[in-house]
């Protein structure tokens, strides 16, 4: 049995989702675009799934298109809503370029989109990081008094750290200035509460299969009257995303966020389990340190960062498979290598030193499936591991 501890990464099908998936693809449901029976009935799971969205994160059934992850939603939102500012000049009309601010802490999927931005004549400016892996409401405050900001990207929980961000005190800053505020809530759902009004968000993405849906299925909210053009055009999702629906998708996730509630429930539980692993590394391996302060991450409980003085984390990633332990390091890169996460190197001071204690970063993180004896597991085979691949 693996030790799977790597939620961060993906998470199973949860049950829920598996019933309405299967209820789906059993069934004679068409293309949701058809007139004909089959395919209103898929219109009517679609529509079903979209209320099911809408309601977990407190918004309404229109402001939700689906798409094919977070990664194409953080795409859409980002250079959608810019290409809208600036096909309706609600963008500086001082010749200068618009400025959009994105976090130090994005997902890749985001920073891609913002060097899209780039291309297209926008100046990106990097909001830093504290080393606690906090974004401060101040550091966004003087951002938005040195230049004339449109638009702001900042994640909700960074998938490496597990640290939360001060959302809504930040969307209460770009709301005063009429600044577009759009926020990955990918590692949040599940984790903590989302909702979209309290938050006073304008964009929201999220992912299906980090909450127990299906890979290749996630959904961006656009708050009603916030506009939004697609990257390419079509006449699905309301004219903003183009291509037959995923219907099965969508259904999986619409599924997996009426099981949110559930996963919100068991918070505490698997914050103790990864508190436990904590201690428990600390107690064993003095020299271990973790990655993003213990306070900032208490909150969302499925994320630790640990990094291994002196061990290449990759190196202890493929020892703990072979032990039957899934965990993750890094981002993997086109030369089949590890890059040490942005995140990690985010928080630290650009100092050699910090270089190699980001390489030696592991990421365990947490979720339903998980139990003491998967700490137990870890903890019992990961002193001789690191202390192999400190030898090597
Ligand atoms: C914060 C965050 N945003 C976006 C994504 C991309 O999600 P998807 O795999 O659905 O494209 C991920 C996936 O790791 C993530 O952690």
């Amino acid at each position: 049995m693996t030790v799977y501890l790597d939620y961060n990464a993906t998470s199973p099908l949860c049950d829920a989702a598996r019933d309405a998936v299967y209820a789906v693809v059993d069934g004679d449901a068409g293309n949701p675009s058809s007139l004909h029976l089959p395919g209103q009935r898929a219109r009517r799971h679609l529509d079903a799934a979209r209320r099911r969205v809408a309601t977990a994160l407190g918004g309404s059934p229109g402001e939700v298109t689906f798409t094919s992850g977070a990664s194409e939603a953080n795409h859409l939102g980002l250079r959608g809503h810019a290409h809208y500012l600036q096909r309706a000049g609600s963008v500086r009309d001082d010749g200068a370029p618009p400025v959009a601010l994105i976090s130090a802490l994005e997902h890749p999927s985001m920073v891609a989109a913002s060097d899209c931005l780039s291309a297209l004549g926008w100046r990106v400016v990097e909001l830093s990081v504290g080393s606690d892996g906090r974004i401060r409401p101040e550091t966004v405050t003087a951002a938005l008094e040195r230049d004339q900001v449109s638009l702001i990207a900042l994640l909700a929980v960074n998938n490496e750290l597990g640290v939360c961000q001060p959302i809504a005190q930040i969307a209460a800053l770009t709301r005063a200035r009429g600044v577009t505020l759009l926020c990955d809530a990918t590692q949040a759902l599940g984790r903590i509460t989302v909702n979209v009004k309290a938050w006073g968000v304008d964009l929201l993405t999220l992912s299906g299969h980090k909450i127990g849906g299906l890979a290749g299925s996630g959904a961006l909210w656009v708050r009603a009257g916030v506009g939004c053009d697609p990257l390419f055009a079509g006449h699905q999702e309301q004219g903003l995303r183009a291509g037959t629906e995923n219907v099965a998708g969508a259904v999986a996730l619409g599924a997996a966020c009426t099981a949110l509630e559930g996963r919100l429930a068991d918070g505490d539980r698997i914050r103790d389990l990864r508190d436990r692993l904590w201690q428990g590394i600390g107690a064993l391996l003095p020299n271990a340190l973790r990655n993003g302060s213990e306070e900032a991450a208490h909150e969302t409980g499925q994320t630790l960062n640990v990094s291994f003085a002196g061990v290449e984390a990759a190196t202890l990633v493929m020892a703990l498979d072979l032990e039957g332990i899934a965990v993750s390091a890094g981002a993997a890169c086109s030369s089949g290598t590890l890059e040490p996460a942005r995140a990690v190197l985010a928080i630290g001071d650009g100092s050699a030193a910090w270089l190699g204690r980001a390489r030696s970063a592991v990421r365990f993180s947490f979720g339903p499936g998980n139990s003491d004896a998967d700490v137990e597991r870890v903890l019992a085979v990961l002193p001789a591991l690191v202390e192999r691949c400190h030898a090597r």
